[in-house]
């Protein structure tokens, strides 16, 4: 059944206040509620419907009196006073049995809830929508140590205790946690001095990893504080760390609940990129309680209004905390890499959508990363005041509210009186925008001429021209920069840009900073990338420069085994000694574009990629640079080592990063003694890791592989990279039955999404082993996810992407593919999630 944007109507009855009662038991606990309320003014319709699935309705009640429901497999209905009223019900549920892990579920021994975004109705009948809000008091009842629900403590007793939220807030804010767990306590003072209760809550064992997500929750607090002039509004936030959770982390109400693998951290564990992850989706939930909980979303269609604008918001902290550059250009390779690949298929969709079956597989990388793209737009279009101002308003008009993407857009209308009626079509046309580039000169003017053009997506054929930010500069042929950084607004199909009195032809700079999420499609020759490698002042085209060199080079190396040019690998060295540049960015320098994007690139050629070609040119062309770099290459690697305790700072994992990426081209030169020897020295995770990759890489490791396996048996993060590890280094006809026979390690366990994903997301990464033309990536990929399905269909649908470029490639591999898609879908009881995934992939 499909949802439409356009159908929407607002709740027929509103909520007040909502009391819950938990008695815990594992395959029988009881949910009794008495909910408060009242009809809606703003109503069309009198029909009181309560939602609820897997539930045993025990008894109703309305008013005191008892009554029966009509139940339905989907919910309840009955027929209610026209005036408020007390619903009253007690249900039964079954932690235990729930793998979906949606809905209140057990996870070792704990248990925990993940509502967001309809799985409060799998725990009692009600109104399980967004612009319902109510104020919640809970009680739960267990033996359990800790019992933890959302807003303040106010009560406790032997076996119970009882938690109150004043803030009115939807269901799928609502948490419940109960477990033998310890804390790792800490305190906040907000700025106006009021004083507040910081927790992490873990499995005893691992309060030793608690340290740095708390010092990321105080910078967090503080930062949206100064920042944004946010303060929190509880005397108590608490987090919790779960080892079997779906996604990251939820914000729910002074209770966010993580991913332990979103949390916990120490040097021995954790690698650099988690630590930095760990610290940004720390903030990201904490931003979420102005950006998601005290403004809220009407519908679900409105996703993007709290996601987009929470991931902006945590990367402008992440900038803050380590670097704007840096930051910038890792997200830019997440977008092209992730949202541009899924804007290229069948899967595309508005930030947006019109319509949905299931919400949940619409959590994705367009309405995330790629709205969080429309929010920095918005931002460079209004400029840095304009945008305070328009936030500052947002706050003050919409605090309480169920707001939609139209409020959003009006507040940036009226504190700065600019039209955004085209800009607004960001949000509802799929698709990613080529702009090609045309230059002239003549007579002393240089005349920029730009043309986008979006191509058609799954049910949209026609698009309209986009309003495109392009932060645009120029250089002299000295490298020095004549015109500094101004926006171009480009609104129309096509448009010209002049800029006149030059004195000889300037360098372009064009699309600074990434200023739009945007494929920008210039005829360049490689001598003038390289000099823009060598000479851009803005640091995102300096970089970019050097991945379009890298592009240029492997689309050539498939194409006809041509030699990568030495304007690439010059240019490459220099940047690699250049100690003027940090580490960190030498290091995104010397990466080269994915294999997934040259099979892109070669699709935007309308060519047909072949993954075995993609994966030898990559492999040539990392030799070349290892060949090219041979001298200097031993005493850089010496220079980036870090001396002294570890410290996950930005500083020190930039020289990691930088020293890492020179050891997998050491490896590549030494046959992994360099790598060797820098895994039996290792003291943390990152250089340990790092060393193992190389040398896996290469086809060695076996020796170093069991050790860590022995090292870290016990720990399941650290397990997790182990399983993951072996099939992202596989070599292309290994990676599925490398895959395979992990399945059947006894460490192996489908039911924990993590330990899954490690498996099966490096398959899907693996481009070359999973598109290996025997097809058993394919069928082994198929195969599990039926086996998922029946357990987790949140966490297969998710992987079923891994399908979604099928239709770029040869009639084989094509039939293939489209015949495990068809075997998924095939398969009785297959769950909704993955029904809708499959019908949209096979589109
Ligand atoms: N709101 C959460 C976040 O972005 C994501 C939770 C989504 N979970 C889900 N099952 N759809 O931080
Ligand atoms: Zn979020």
């Amino acid at each position: 059944q499909t949802i439409y944007l356009k159908d929407y109507t607002p709740p027929a009855y509103l909520v007040d206040s909502v009391h819950l009662t938990f008695r815990l038991a594992p395959t029988a606990t009881r949910v009794l509620s008495r909910i408060a309320f009242r009809p809606n003014p703003d109503a069309t319709s009198s029909d009181f419907l309560l939602h609820g699935e897997d539930l045993t309705l025990i008894s109703a009640k309305i008013d005191g009196a008892p009554l029966t429901p009509d139940v339905t497999p989907t919910g309840l209905r009955c027929t209610v006073p026209n005036a408020p009223f007390i619903f009253e019900a007690e249900v039964e549920i079954s932690p235990e049995t729930n793998t979906a892990l949606e809905g209140l579920y057990m996870s070792n021994g704990m248990y925990c809830t993940q509502c967001e975004a309809e799985g409060f109705r799998k725990i009692t009948y009600y109104p399980d929508r967004p612009d319902v809000m109510g104020v919640f008091t809970t009680r739960i009842e267990s033996d359990l140590p800790v019992l933890l629900s959302n807003g303040n403590p106010t009560d406790q007793g032997d076996g119970w205790a009882e938690w109150h939220d004043p803030w009115p807030k939807p269901a799928y804010l609502f948490a419940l946690v109960a477990g033998d767990l310890v804390n790792h306590p800490d305190r906040f003072t907000t700025r106006s001095g009021k004083h507040v209760a910081l927790n992490i809550w873990v499995r005893p064992g691992d309060e030793g990893k608690c340290a740095f997500g708390m010092e990321a929750l105080k910078k967090s607090m503080t930062w949206d504080e100064d920042v944004y002039g946010r303060e929190y509004d509880l005397d108590i936030f608490n987090i919790v760390a779960v080892d079997d959770f779906n996604m990251g982390a939820m914000e729910n109400k002074g209770l966010n609940i993580f991913n332990s693998s979103a949390v916990l951290a120490s040097p021995e564990t954790a690698t650099d990129a988690n630590f930095e992850r760990i610290e940004a989706i720390i903030a990201h939930e904490y931003f979420h309680n102005w950006t998601g909980n005290r403004i809220t979303c009407r519908d679900w269609f409105q996703l993007c209004l709290k996601e987009g604008l929470t991931v902006f918001r945590d990367q402008q902290f992440t900038g803050d905390m380590r670097g704007d550059a840096v930051k910038r250009i890792s997200d830019a390779v997440v977008l092209r890499a992730h949202q541009f690949r899924e804007d290229n298929g069948p899967l595309a969709h508005p930030v947006r959508p019109d319509s949905f079956v299931e919400i949940n597989n619409f959590y994705t990388v367009t309405v995330y990363e790629k709205g969080a793209e429309i929010i920095g737009m918005l931002k460079r279009l209004v400029g840095d005041d304009a945008y305070a101002k328009a936030l500052d308003l947002y706050f003050a008009r919409h605090d309480g509210d169920a707001a939609t993407i139209e409020d959003w857009l009006k507040v940036f209308e009226d504190a700065t009186g600019r039209d955004l009626t085209q800009f607004a079509k960001w949000y509802s046309q799929a698709g990613t925008p080529r702009v090609k580039v045309h230059e002239d000169f003549a007579d002393g003017t240089y005349t920029l001429t730009l043309s986008q053009h979006t191509p058609s997506t799954p049910g949209q054929d026609h698009k309209e021209p986009l309003v495109i930010p392009v932060a645009f500069g120029l250089l002299n042929d000295n490298g020095d920069e004549i015109l500094p950084t101004q926006v171009l607004e480009l609104t129309k199909a096509e448009q010209s840009f002049t800029f006149d009195n030059l004195s000889s032809r300037p360098i372009a700079s064009i699309l600074r900073d990434f200023s739009a999420p945007v494929i920008l499609q210039r005829a360049q020759t490689n001598v003038e990338r390289a000099f823009l490698l060598a000479h851009d002042t803005d640091p995102f085209n300096k970089w970019d420069a050097g991945r379009m060199l890298a592009q240029d080079v492997l689309l050539r190396m498939v194409r006809d085994d041509a030699t990568p040019d030495s304007a690439y690998l010059d240019g490459l060295a220099v940047v690699a000694r250049d100690d003027n540049l940090a580490p960190a960015f030498r290091a995104l320098v010397l990466s080269l574009p994915t294999e997934d994007d040259t099979a892109q690139a070669l699709v935007d050629c309308d060519e047909i990629p072949d993954p075995a070609a993609i994966y030898t040119a990559h492999e040539a062309l990392k030799l070349h640079i290892a060949q090219h770099l041979q001298d200097p290459l031993p005493r850089l690697y010496a220079e980036m080592t870090v001396s002294g305790l570890y410290s996950p700072e930005a500083e020190a994992a930039g020289k990691r990063s930088l020293g890492n990426a020179l050891l997998m081209l050491m490896s590549r030169l030494d046959g992994g003694k360099q790598a060797a020897q820098q895994y039996t020295g290792a003291d943390n995770m990152t250089q340990q890791l790092a060393a193992l990759n190389a040398l896996l890489k290469i086809g060695k490791g076996q020796a170093e592989l069991q050790a860590f396996a022995d090292q870290w048996q016990h720990d399941r993060l650290v397990m997790d990279k182990w399983f993951g590890l072996q099939v992202a280094c596989a070599a292309p006809d290994a990676a599925a039955t490398t895959a395979e026979k992990l399945t059947r390690h006894p460490d192996f366990e489908m039911k924990n999404p993590n330990r899954f994903r490690a498996v099966f997301g490096a398959l899907k990464s693996n481009a070359a082993g999973f598109h290996d033309p025997s097809g058993v990536g394919y069928d082994l990929m198929a195969d599990w996810l039926i086996k998922l399905d029946a357990l987790n269909p949140q966490t297969t649908a998710r992987m079923v992407s891994a399908f979604d470029t099928w239709k770029r490639y040869d009639t084989d591999r094509q039939s293939k593919m489209r015949a495990a898609l068809q075997r998924i879908a095939a398969t009785p009881n297959l769950s909704r999630d993955t029904t809708e995934m499959v019908t949209r992939l096979l589109g």
